[in-house]
Protein backbone atom coordinates (compact mmCIF):
# COMPACT_ATOMS: atom_id res chain seq x y z
CA UNK A 1 0.00 0.00 0.00
CA UNK A 2 0.86 3.62 -1.15
CA UNK A 3 -0.20 7.53 -0.08
CA UNK A 4 -2.91 7.96 -2.98
CA UNK A 5 -1.09 10.95 -5.25
CA UNK A 6 -4.03 13.29 -5.75
CA UNK A 7 -3.65 16.96 -6.60
CA UNK A 8 -5.42 18.62 -4.24
CA UNK A 9 -6.10 21.36 -6.69
CA UNK A 10 -8.24 18.85 -8.74
CA UNK A 11 -10.57 17.99 -5.84
CA UNK A 12 -13.66 19.17 -5.89
CA UNK A 13 -13.65 20.82 -2.56
CA UNK A 14 -10.69 22.98 -3.29
CA UNK A 15 -12.07 24.28 -6.60
CA UNK A 16 -15.27 25.27 -3.82
CA UNK A 17 -12.79 26.85 -1.59
CA UNK A 18 -11.45 28.80 -4.07
CA UNK A 19 -14.93 30.40 -4.79
CA UNK A 20 -15.27 30.42 -1.05
CA UNK A 21 -12.13 32.62 -0.62
CA UNK A 22 -13.13 34.78 -2.99
CA UNK A 23 -16.53 35.34 -1.33
CA UNK A 24 -15.27 35.53 2.13
CA UNK A 25 -11.98 37.29 1.87
CA UNK A 26 -12.71 40.71 3.61
CA UNK A 27 -14.65 39.46 5.84
CA UNK A 28 -13.65 41.06 9.37
CA UNK A 29 -13.29 38.77 12.14
CA UNK A 30 -14.98 41.52 14.48
CA UNK A 31 -18.24 41.06 12.25
CA UNK A 32 -17.93 37.58 11.99
CA UNK A 33 -18.36 37.30 16.22
CA UNK A 34 -20.96 40.61 16.63
CA UNK A 35 -23.33 38.10 14.05
CA UNK A 36 -22.49 34.67 15.28
CA UNK A 37 -21.48 34.79 19.27
CA UNK A 38 -21.85 31.17 18.99
CA UNK A 39 -18.92 30.17 16.87
CA UNK A 40 -16.68 30.40 20.16
CA UNK A 41 -18.04 27.41 21.45
CA UNK A 42 -18.27 25.88 17.76
CA UNK A 43 -14.96 26.50 16.96
CA UNK A 44 -13.52 24.75 20.11
CA UNK A 45 -12.19 21.37 20.99
CA UNK A 46 -11.84 20.16 24.68
CA UNK A 47 -9.86 17.27 24.72
CA UNK A 48 -8.04 15.51 28.02
CA UNK A 49 -6.59 19.08 29.68
CA UNK A 50 -6.22 20.97 26.50
CA UNK A 51 -8.59 23.42 25.67
CA UNK A 52 -8.25 24.62 21.63
CA UNK A 53 -10.37 27.35 20.69
CA UNK A 54 -10.04 28.05 16.84
CA UNK A 55 -12.44 30.89 16.57
CA UNK A 56 -10.47 33.41 16.15
CA UNK A 57 -10.15 32.16 12.36
CA UNK A 58 -10.90 33.40 9.26
CA UNK A 59 -13.62 31.30 9.04
CA UNK A 60 -17.06 30.13 8.75
CA UNK A 61 -18.89 26.63 9.01
CA UNK A 62 -18.78 26.39 5.06
CA UNK A 63 -15.29 27.08 5.22
CA UNK A 64 -14.76 24.03 7.96
CA UNK A 65 -16.96 21.71 5.92
CA UNK A 66 -15.49 22.54 2.89
CA UNK A 67 -11.61 21.98 3.93
CA UNK A 68 -13.09 18.69 5.98
CA UNK A 69 -14.30 17.61 2.64
CA UNK A 70 -11.33 18.21 1.28
CA UNK A 71 -9.32 16.18 3.67
CA UNK A 72 -11.96 13.16 2.69
CA UNK A 73 -11.36 13.84 -1.07
CA UNK A 74 -7.31 13.41 -0.89
CA UNK A 75 -8.14 10.04 1.30
CA UNK A 76 -7.19 11.55 4.61
CA UNK A 77 -8.58 8.64 7.09
CA UNK A 78 -6.81 5.75 4.64
CA UNK A 79 -3.28 7.77 4.78
CA UNK A 80 -3.84 7.87 8.70
CA UNK A 81 -4.54 3.79 9.16
CA UNK A 82 -1.73 3.60 6.88
CA UNK A 83 0.65 5.96 8.85
CA UNK A 84 -0.01 3.90 11.52
CA UNK A 85 -0.21 0.39 10.35
CA UNK A 86 3.44 0.72 9.54
CA UNK A 87 2.69 0.81 5.66
CA UNK A 88 6.01 2.08 3.43
CA UNK A 89 4.80 6.12 3.13
CA UNK A 90 8.31 7.66 3.25
CA UNK A 91 8.31 5.94 -0.54
CA UNK A 92 10.96 7.82 -1.64
CA UNK A 93 13.88 6.02 1.38
CA UNK A 94 11.13 2.63 1.08
CA UNK A 95 10.74 2.82 4.56
CA UNK A 96 7.95 2.76 6.85
CA UNK A 97 7.05 5.99 9.65
CA UNK A 98 6.39 4.72 12.58
CA UNK A 99 7.86 7.36 15.48
CA UNK A 100 4.20 6.45 16.97
CA UNK A 101 4.91 2.54 17.56
CA UNK A 102 7.47 3.57 20.01
CA UNK A 103 4.87 4.92 22.01
CA UNK A 104 2.12 2.33 21.38
CA UNK A 105 1.03 0.14 24.27
CA UNK A 106 3.11 -2.98 25.21
CA UNK A 107 0.76 -5.49 24.02
CA UNK A 108 -0.13 -3.36 20.66
CA UNK A 109 1.10 -4.89 17.56
CA UNK A 110 2.38 -3.09 14.79
CA UNK A 111 4.27 -4.74 12.11
CA UNK A 112 6.98 -4.37 9.67
CA UNK A 113 8.02 -6.15 7.08
CA UNK A 114 5.71 -9.27 8.72
CA UNK A 115 7.72 -8.75 12.09
CA UNK A 116 6.00 -6.80 15.39
CA UNK A 117 8.02 -4.44 16.42
CA UNK A 118 6.86 -3.44 19.85
CA UNK A 119 9.04 -6.10 21.89
CA UNK A 120 11.90 -4.37 20.63
CA UNK A 121 10.21 -1.15 21.07
CA UNK A 122 10.17 -2.41 25.06
CA UNK A 123 13.33 -4.18 24.72
CA UNK A 124 14.81 -0.71 24.61
CA UNK A 125 12.06 1.15 26.54
CA UNK A 126 13.71 -1.08 29.55
CA UNK A 127 17.44 -0.49 28.81
CA UNK A 128 16.56 3.03 28.57
CA UNK A 129 14.90 3.26 32.62
CA UNK A 130 17.41 0.67 33.81
CA UNK A 131 20.58 2.71 32.40
CA UNK A 132 19.08 6.01 33.56
CA UNK A 133 18.38 4.34 37.35
CA UNK A 134 21.64 3.23 37.44
CA UNK A 135 23.16 6.79 36.34
CA UNK A 136 20.83 8.80 38.57
CA UNK A 137 20.98 6.79 41.82
CA UNK A 138 24.79 6.46 41.18
CA UNK A 139 25.04 2.55 40.73
CA UNK A 140 26.65 3.49 37.64
CA UNK A 141 30.07 5.75 38.25
CA UNK A 142 32.61 7.07 36.35
CA UNK A 143 36.02 5.56 36.04
CA UNK A 144 37.72 7.22 39.76
CA UNK A 145 34.57 5.97 40.87
CA UNK A 146 32.60 8.92 41.17
CA UNK A 147 29.15 9.33 40.43
CA UNK A 148 28.04 11.23 37.97
CA UNK A 149 27.08 15.24 37.46
CA UNK A 150 26.81 16.07 33.71
CA UNK A 151 25.57 14.85 31.17
CA UNK A 152 26.64 15.73 27.42
CA UNK A 153 24.25 14.80 24.48
CA UNK A 154 26.32 14.86 20.88
CA UNK A 155 24.47 15.11 17.84
CA UNK A 156 22.76 17.55 15.80
CA UNK A 157 19.36 17.87 13.90
CA UNK A 158 16.90 15.40 15.19
CA UNK A 159 19.75 14.03 17.71
CA UNK A 160 19.67 17.02 19.16
CA UNK A 161 17.02 19.95 18.69
CA UNK A 162 13.83 17.44 20.52
CA UNK A 163 16.14 16.16 23.81
CA UNK A 164 17.12 19.56 24.28
CA UNK A 165 14.05 21.31 23.74
CA UNK A 166 12.01 18.64 26.28
CA UNK A 167 15.18 19.22 28.76
CA UNK A 168 14.54 22.39 28.74
CA UNK A 169 10.89 22.24 28.69
CA UNK A 170 10.86 19.62 31.60
CA UNK A 171 13.66 21.51 33.93
CA UNK A 172 11.24 22.13 36.69
CA UNK A 173 10.97 18.06 36.87
CA UNK A 174 14.76 17.48 36.56
CA UNK A 175 16.70 15.63 39.04
CA UNK A 176 20.59 16.60 39.84
CA UNK A 177 21.96 15.78 36.75
CA UNK A 178 22.95 18.63 34.33
CA UNK A 179 22.40 18.23 30.75
CA UNK A 180 24.36 20.18 28.09
CA UNK A 181 23.93 19.50 24.68
CA UNK A 182 27.09 20.12 21.67
CA UNK A 183 25.35 19.98 18.22
CA UNK A 184 27.83 22.72 16.02
CA UNK A 185 30.83 21.74 13.91
CA UNK A 186 32.40 24.85 15.20
CA UNK A 187 34.92 24.19 17.48
CA UNK A 188 33.65 27.06 20.10
CA UNK A 189 30.42 25.22 20.55
CA UNK A 190 32.20 21.69 21.92
CA UNK A 191 34.89 23.95 23.79
CA UNK A 192 32.54 25.84 25.99
CA UNK A 193 30.58 22.93 26.97
CA UNK A 194 33.87 20.75 27.49
CA UNK A 195 34.65 24.13 29.86
CA UNK A 196 32.02 23.37 32.51
CA UNK A 197 32.43 19.17 32.50
CA UNK A 198 34.58 17.29 35.00
CA UNK A 199 35.84 13.86 32.15
CA UNK A 200 35.66 11.90 36.00
CA UNK A 201 31.95 13.16 35.93
CA UNK A 202 30.33 13.38 32.69
CA UNK A 203 28.86 10.82 31.19
CA UNK A 204 28.38 11.40 27.15
CA UNK A 205 25.96 10.20 24.53
CA UNK A 206 26.76 10.19 20.90
CA UNK A 207 23.55 10.14 19.29
CA UNK A 208 23.22 9.77 15.57
CA UNK A 209 20.63 7.62 13.56
CA UNK A 210 23.54 7.05 11.11
CA UNK A 211 26.31 7.81 12.87
CA UNK A 212 27.90 8.99 9.77
CA UNK A 213 27.01 12.58 10.31
CA UNK A 214 30.44 14.71 9.81
CA UNK A 215 29.21 17.40 13.15
CA UNK A 216 28.51 14.55 14.92
CA UNK A 217 31.50 12.37 14.19
CA UNK A 218 33.81 15.58 14.53
CA UNK A 219 32.55 16.50 17.91
CA UNK A 220 32.15 12.94 19.14
CA UNK A 221 36.29 12.71 17.94
CA UNK A 222 37.37 15.78 19.75
CA UNK A 223 35.27 14.96 23.34
CA UNK A 224 37.12 11.21 23.17
CA UNK A 225 40.47 12.93 22.38
CA UNK A 226 39.95 15.35 25.17
CA UNK A 227 38.35 12.80 27.73
CA UNK A 228 41.72 10.63 26.81
CA UNK A 229 43.84 13.68 28.07
CA UNK A 230 43.16 12.22 31.91
CA UNK A 231 41.44 8.92 31.36
CA UNK A 232 43.00 5.49 29.83
CA UNK A 233 41.24 3.41 26.54
CA UNK A 234 39.36 1.12 28.96
CA UNK A 235 37.56 4.08 30.90
CA UNK A 236 35.41 5.14 27.29
CA UNK A 237 33.49 1.84 28.46
CA UNK A 238 32.33 3.68 31.32
CA UNK A 239 31.68 7.72 29.99
CA UNK A 240 30.65 7.41 26.67
CA UNK A 241 26.97 5.71 25.02
CA UNK A 242 25.77 5.66 21.81
CA UNK A 243 22.12 5.46 19.97
CA UNK A 244 22.03 4.69 16.71
CA UNK A 245 20.86 2.25 13.47
CA UNK A 246 24.75 1.92 12.36
CA UNK A 247 25.99 -0.31 15.80
CA UNK A 248 29.05 -1.38 13.47
CA UNK A 249 30.09 2.05 13.52
CA UNK A 250 29.33 2.12 17.57
CA UNK A 251 31.38 -0.65 17.77
CA UNK A 252 34.59 0.70 15.96
CA UNK A 253 34.01 3.96 18.22
CA UNK A 254 35.07 2.11 21.28
CA UNK A 255 31.82 1.77 23.20
CA UNK A 256 31.27 -0.96 25.72
CA UNK A 257 28.25 -2.92 23.90
CA UNK A 258 25.98 -2.84 27.34
CA UNK A 259 26.09 1.34 26.38
CA UNK A 260 24.68 0.65 22.98
CA UNK A 261 21.28 1.92 22.01
CA UNK A 262 19.81 0.88 18.57
CA UNK A 263 17.10 2.79 16.69
CA UNK A 264 15.65 1.77 13.46
CA UNK A 265 15.49 3.30 10.44
CA UNK A 266 11.25 3.43 10.36
CA UNK A 267 12.12 6.38 12.88
CA UNK A 268 12.94 9.69 11.30
CA UNK A 269 15.36 11.59 13.15
CA UNK A 270 13.26 14.52 13.50
CA UNK A 271 10.43 12.53 15.14
CA UNK A 272 12.64 10.79 17.24
CA UNK A 273 13.03 11.95 20.45
CA UNK A 274 10.33 9.04 21.34
CA UNK A 275 13.26 6.46 21.34
CA UNK A 276 16.74 6.24 22.66
CA UNK A 277 17.24 9.54 21.33
CA UNK A 278 15.70 10.89 24.37
CA UNK A 279 18.25 9.02 26.87
CA UNK A 280 19.18 12.60 27.81
CA UNK A 281 15.67 13.12 28.66
CA UNK A 282 15.34 10.09 30.63
CA UNK A 283 18.42 11.13 32.72
CA UNK A 284 17.62 14.21 33.39
CA UNK A 285 13.68 13.89 34.37
CA UNK A 286 14.29 10.21 34.80
CA UNK A 287 12.60 7.24 33.24
CA UNK A 288 9.12 7.99 35.12
CA UNK A 289 8.89 11.57 33.25
CA UNK A 290 9.83 10.18 30.15
CA UNK A 291 7.41 7.09 29.95
CA UNK A 292 5.00 10.35 30.68
CA UNK A 293 5.83 12.00 27.84
CA UNK A 294 5.55 9.09 25.51
CA UNK A 295 1.65 8.04 27.14
CA UNK A 296 0.45 11.89 26.93
CA UNK A 297 1.80 11.62 23.34
CA UNK A 298 0.06 7.87 22.81
CA UNK A 299 -3.68 9.54 24.20
CA UNK A 300 -2.46 12.43 21.12
CA UNK A 301 -2.24 9.67 19.22
CA UNK A 302 -5.39 7.80 19.80
CA UNK A 303 -7.29 11.08 19.77
CA UNK A 304 -6.24 11.90 15.86
CA UNK A 305 -6.54 8.49 15.09
CA UNK A 306 -10.08 8.35 16.04
CA UNK A 307 -12.01 11.43 16.51
CA UNK A 308 -13.88 12.83 13.49
CA UNK A 309 -11.94 15.25 11.20
CA UNK A 310 -14.20 18.18 12.88
CA UNK A 311 -12.99 17.33 16.13
CA UNK A 312 -9.64 16.43 15.49
CA UNK A 313 -7.31 18.82 17.10
CA UNK A 314 -4.28 17.99 14.49
CA UNK A 315 -6.65 17.95 11.86
CA UNK A 316 -8.20 21.39 12.15
CA UNK A 317 -5.21 23.09 12.83
CA UNK A 318 -3.62 21.35 9.62
CA UNK A 319 -6.24 22.90 7.39
CA UNK A 320 -6.72 26.32 8.98
CA UNK A 321 -3.12 26.28 8.18
CA UNK A 322 -3.74 25.18 4.61
CA UNK A 323 -6.47 27.87 4.39
CA UNK A 324 -4.25 30.36 5.00
CA UNK A 325 -0.86 29.29 3.24
CA UNK A 326 -3.04 28.12 -0.01
CA UNK A 327 -5.48 30.46 -0.19
CA UNK A 328 -4.83 33.68 1.88
CA UNK A 329 -1.06 33.29 0.24
CA UNK A 330 0.04 33.43 4.08
CA UNK A 331 3.97 32.30 4.23
CA UNK A 332 4.60 31.85 7.58
CA UNK A 333 3.21 30.76 10.79
CA UNK A 334 4.50 31.95 14.29
CA UNK A 335 4.22 29.26 17.74
CA UNK A 336 4.22 31.55 20.51
CA UNK A 337 4.22 29.79 23.89
CA UNK A 338 3.76 31.66 27.02
CA UNK A 339 5.91 30.04 28.94
CA UNK A 340 9.87 30.34 29.40
CA UNK A 341 9.96 26.50 29.29
CA UNK A 342 9.35 26.04 25.86
CA UNK A 343 11.81 28.83 24.75
CA UNK A 344 13.75 25.88 22.47
CA UNK A 345 9.94 25.21 20.96
CA UNK A 346 9.64 26.82 17.74
CA UNK A 347 13.14 26.22 16.57
CA UNK A 348 12.47 22.43 17.56
CA UNK A 349 9.52 22.69 15.03
CA UNK A 350 11.46 24.62 12.62
CA UNK A 351 13.21 21.20 11.60
CA UNK A 352 9.98 19.20 12.45
CA UNK A 353 7.46 21.49 9.74
CA UNK A 354 10.12 22.85 7.22
CA UNK A 355 12.22 19.86 7.21
CA UNK A 356 9.29 17.93 6.54
CA UNK A 357 6.57 19.47 4.23
CA UNK A 358 9.28 22.06 2.78
CA UNK A 359 9.26 20.11 -0.94
CA UNK A 360 8.05 21.02 -4.25
CA UNK A 361 7.83 17.56 -6.09
CA UNK A 362 4.60 15.63 -5.74
CA UNK A 363 3.90 12.35 -5.10
CA UNK A 364 3.93 11.51 -8.81
CA UNK A 365 7.35 13.27 -9.21
CA UNK A 366 5.60 15.84 -10.83
CA UNK A 367 6.52 19.74 -9.54
CA UNK A 368 3.49 20.76 -7.36
CA UNK A 369 1.72 24.30 -8.95
CA UNK A 370 0.92 25.25 -5.72
CA UNK A 371 2.57 26.53 -2.06
CA UNK A 372 3.38 23.69 0.15
CA UNK A 373 5.65 23.95 3.73
CA UNK A 374 5.18 27.09 5.73
CA UNK A 375 7.74 29.20 7.60
CA UNK A 376 7.97 28.46 11.28
CA UNK A 377 8.84 30.41 14.00
CA UNK A 378 8.80 32.23 17.08
CA UNK A 379 9.57 32.46 20.54
CA UNK A 380 7.83 32.62 24.00
CA UNK A 381 5.85 35.45 25.23
CA UNK A 382 5.86 38.35 26.90
CA UNK A 383 9.06 38.04 25.46
CA UNK A 384 7.85 37.74 21.59
CA UNK A 385 5.70 41.24 22.55
CA UNK A 386 8.68 43.40 22.90
CA UNK A 387 10.68 41.98 19.87
CA UNK A 388 8.38 41.21 16.78
CA UNK A 389 4.44 41.63 17.48
CA UNK A 390 5.04 44.96 16.22
CA UNK A 391 4.72 42.94 12.88
CA UNK A 392 2.02 41.05 13.49
CA UNK A 393 -0.07 43.74 14.83
CA UNK A 394 0.43 46.73 11.97
CA UNK A 395 2.54 45.27 9.42
CA UNK A 396 1.56 43.95 5.99
CA UNK A 397 1.91 40.80 6.38
CA UNK A 398 -0.42 38.19 7.12
CA UNK A 399 0.81 35.67 10.00
CA UNK A 400 -1.19 33.17 11.61
CA UNK A 401 -0.47 32.48 14.96
CA UNK A 402 -0.43 29.76 17.43
CA UNK A 403 -0.63 30.94 21.20
CA UNK A 404 -0.18 28.05 23.81
CA UNK A 405 -0.66 28.89 27.45
CA UNK A 406 -1.40 27.04 30.54
CA UNK A 407 -3.84 27.46 33.53
CA UNK A 408 -1.34 27.05 36.10
CA UNK A 409 2.02 27.74 36.54
CA UNK A 410 4.19 25.47 37.96
CA UNK A 411 6.24 27.28 40.91
CA UNK A 412 2.58 28.84 41.39
CA UNK A 413 3.61 32.04 41.32
CA UNK A 414 -0.11 33.66 41.24
CA UNK A 415 0.59 37.25 40.52
CA UNK A 416 3.27 36.60 37.40
CA UNK A 417 1.02 33.83 35.94
CA UNK A 418 -2.35 36.62 36.24
CA UNK A 419 -0.30 39.19 34.27
CA UNK A 420 1.44 36.75 32.49
CA UNK A 421 -1.87 35.26 31.26
CA UNK A 422 -3.26 38.98 31.13
CA UNK A 423 -0.99 39.17 28.37
CA UNK A 424 -2.09 36.24 26.68
CA UNK A 425 -5.80 36.79 26.14
CA UNK A 426 -4.94 40.38 24.98
CA UNK A 427 -2.88 40.01 22.58
CA UNK A 428 -4.98 37.13 20.60
CA UNK A 429 -8.12 39.69 21.22
CA UNK A 430 -6.35 42.87 20.36
CA UNK A 431 -4.92 41.12 17.26
CA UNK A 432 -8.31 40.37 16.66
CA UNK A 433 -10.23 43.21 17.18
CA UNK A 434 -7.92 45.89 15.65
CA UNK A 435 -8.61 49.96 17.10
CA UNK A 436 -10.89 51.64 14.58
CA UNK A 437 -10.18 55.57 13.86
CA UNK A 438 -13.16 56.31 16.54
CA UNK A 439 -11.11 54.12 18.85
CA UNK A 440 -8.04 55.95 18.73
CA UNK A 441 -9.95 59.26 18.66
CA UNK A 442 -11.62 59.03 21.86
CA UNK A 443 -8.46 57.35 23.40
CA UNK A 444 -6.56 60.58 22.47
CA UNK A 445 -9.03 62.91 23.27
CA UNK A 446 -9.21 61.54 26.66
CA UNK A 447 -5.68 62.48 27.27
CA UNK A 448 -6.26 66.16 26.03
CA UNK A 449 -4.79 65.84 23.17
CA UNK A 450 -5.13 68.49 20.71
CA UNK A 451 -7.65 68.14 17.12
CA UNK A 452 -4.72 68.59 14.80
CA UNK A 453 -2.68 66.71 16.33
CA UNK A 454 -5.07 63.54 17.23
CA UNK A 455 -5.82 63.48 13.38
CA UNK A 456 -2.46 63.64 12.43
CA UNK A 457 -1.47 60.30 15.01
CA UNK A 458 -5.00 58.65 14.30
CA UNK A 459 -3.25 56.31 10.37
CA UNK A 460 -0.42 55.26 13.00
CA UNK A 461 -2.80 54.72 16.04
CA UNK A 462 -4.86 52.22 13.66
CA UNK A 463 -5.01 48.37 14.07
CA UNK A 464 -6.67 46.82 11.50
CA UNK A 465 -6.98 43.89 13.57
CA UNK A 466 -8.73 40.31 11.90
CA UNK A 467 -5.47 38.53 12.00
CA UNK A 468 -5.96 34.89 13.14
CA UNK A 469 -4.91 32.97 16.09
CA UNK A 470 -5.49 29.72 17.53
CA UNK A 471 -5.01 29.50 21.20
CA UNK A 472 -4.61 26.60 22.67
CA UNK A 473 -5.40 26.34 26.81
CA UNK A 474 -3.53 23.69 28.76
CA UNK A 475 -3.93 23.16 32.58
CA UNK A 476 -0.01 22.39 33.32
CA UNK A 477 3.21 21.72 31.48
CA UNK A 478 3.72 18.11 32.68
CA UNK A 479 5.62 15.46 31.12
CA UNK A 480 2.23 14.31 29.57
CA UNK A 481 0.90 17.22 28.44
CA UNK A 482 4.07 18.12 26.40
CA UNK A 483 4.04 14.79 25.02
CA UNK A 484 0.46 15.19 23.82
CA UNK A 485 1.52 18.73 22.29
CA UNK A 486 4.42 17.32 20.54
CA UNK A 487 2.19 14.57 18.90
CA UNK A 488 -0.14 17.11 18.24
CA UNK A 489 1.81 19.27 15.83
CA UNK A 490 3.49 15.96 14.53
CA UNK A 491 0.27 15.33 13.34
CA UNK A 492 -0.74 18.17 11.95
CA UNK A 493 2.71 17.93 10.02
CA UNK A 494 1.28 14.79 8.26
CA UNK A 495 -1.90 15.73 7.64
CA UNK A 496 -0.42 18.58 5.77
CA UNK A 497 2.26 16.31 4.15
CA UNK A 498 -0.59 14.06 2.65
CA UNK A 499 -2.98 17.12 1.55
CA UNK A 500 -0.09 18.64 -0.57
CA UNK A 501 0.33 15.29 -2.34
CA UNK A 502 4.32 15.68 -1.04
CA UNK A 503 6.55 12.99 0.23
CA UNK A 504 7.02 14.71 4.54
CA UNK A 505 9.33 12.17 5.55
CA UNK A 506 12.25 12.62 3.50
CA UNK A 507 15.21 14.91 3.45
CA UNK A 508 16.93 15.08 0.27
CA UNK A 509 17.70 18.70 0.40
CA UNK A 510 19.60 18.50 3.32
CA UNK A 511 21.21 15.76 2.01
CA UNK A 512 22.75 17.72 -0.58
CA UNK A 513 24.62 19.88 1.63
CA UNK A 514 26.29 16.64 3.15
CA UNK A 515 27.60 16.26 -0.33
CA UNK A 516 28.79 19.54 -1.10
CA UNK A 517 30.50 20.45 1.96
CA UNK A 518 32.85 17.71 1.78
CA UNK A 519 33.83 18.62 -1.63
CA UNK A 520 34.41 22.01 -0.33
CA UNK A 521 36.56 20.96 2.70
CA UNK A 522 38.79 18.90 0.45
CA UNK A 523 39.60 22.94 -1.40
CA UNK A 524 39.89 23.79 2.63
CA UNK A 525 42.66 21.54 3.27
CA UNK A 526 44.16 21.03 -0.16
CA UNK A 527 46.55 23.01 -2.11
CA UNK A 528 44.65 22.70 -4.84
CA UNK A 529 40.74 24.51 -5.18
CA UNK A 530 38.90 22.64 -7.53
CA UNK A 531 36.61 24.35 -10.29
CA UNK A 532 33.72 26.66 -8.53
CA UNK A 533 31.93 29.52 -9.56
CA UNK A 534 33.60 32.62 -10.01
CA UNK A 535 32.43 33.84 -6.45
CA UNK A 536 32.55 30.74 -4.08
CA UNK A 537 36.71 30.20 -5.66
CA UNK A 538 37.09 34.02 -4.66
CA UNK A 539 36.04 33.53 -1.18
CA UNK A 540 37.55 30.33 -0.81
CA UNK A 541 41.24 32.00 -1.95
CA UNK A 542 40.67 34.60 0.44
CA UNK A 543 39.53 32.40 3.18
CA UNK A 544 43.02 30.12 2.83
CA UNK A 545 45.04 33.51 2.13
O1 LIG B 1 19.61 17.52 8.98
C1 LIG B 1 19.55 16.37 8.21
C2 LIG B 1 19.49 15.17 9.05
O2 LIG B 1 19.53 14.09 8.19
C3 LIG B 1 18.26 15.16 9.96
O3 LIG B 1 17.16 14.62 9.36
C4 LIG B 1 18.78 14.41 11.12
O4 LIG B 1 17.96 14.62 12.22
C5 LIG B 1 20.18 14.97 11.26
O5 LIG B 1 20.60 15.12 9.94
C6 LIG B 1 21.15 14.15 12.05
O6 LIG B 1 21.35 12.90 11.48
P1 LIG B 1 21.97 11.70 12.29
O7 LIG B 1 21.08 11.43 13.46
O8 LIG B 1 22.04 10.56 11.34
O9 LIG B 1 23.34 12.11 12.77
Amino acid sequence: MSLAKIDPTTTKAWQELTEHYGNTKNVHLKDLFEKDPGRAKRFSIRWNDFFLDYSKNRLEDTTLDLLVSLAGEVKLRDAVNQYFSGSIINETEGRAVLHTALRAGRNEEVHVDGENVIPEVYEVRDHIRQFSEAVISGKMKGYTGKTFTDVVNIGIGGSDLGPAMVCEALKYYKNHLRTHFVSNIDGDHVQEVLKEVNPETTLFIVVSKTFTTQETLTNALTIKEWFLKTASQKDIAKHFAAVSTNTEKIREFGIAPENVFPMWDWVGGRFSLWSAVGLSIALAVGPDHFEGLLEGAREMDNHFRTAPFSENIPVILALLSIWYNNFYGAETEAIIPYTQYLSRFSAYFQQGIMESNGKSTARDGSRVAYQTGTIIWGEPGTNAQHAFFQLIHQGTKLIPADFIGYKKSLYGNVDHHQKLMANFFAQTEALMNGKTADEVRAELELKGVSADEVEKLIPFKLFEGNKPTNTLLIDRLTPASLGALIAMYEHKIFVQGVIWNIFSYDQWGVELGKQLASQTLKDITSSEISKHDPSTSQLLQNFKK
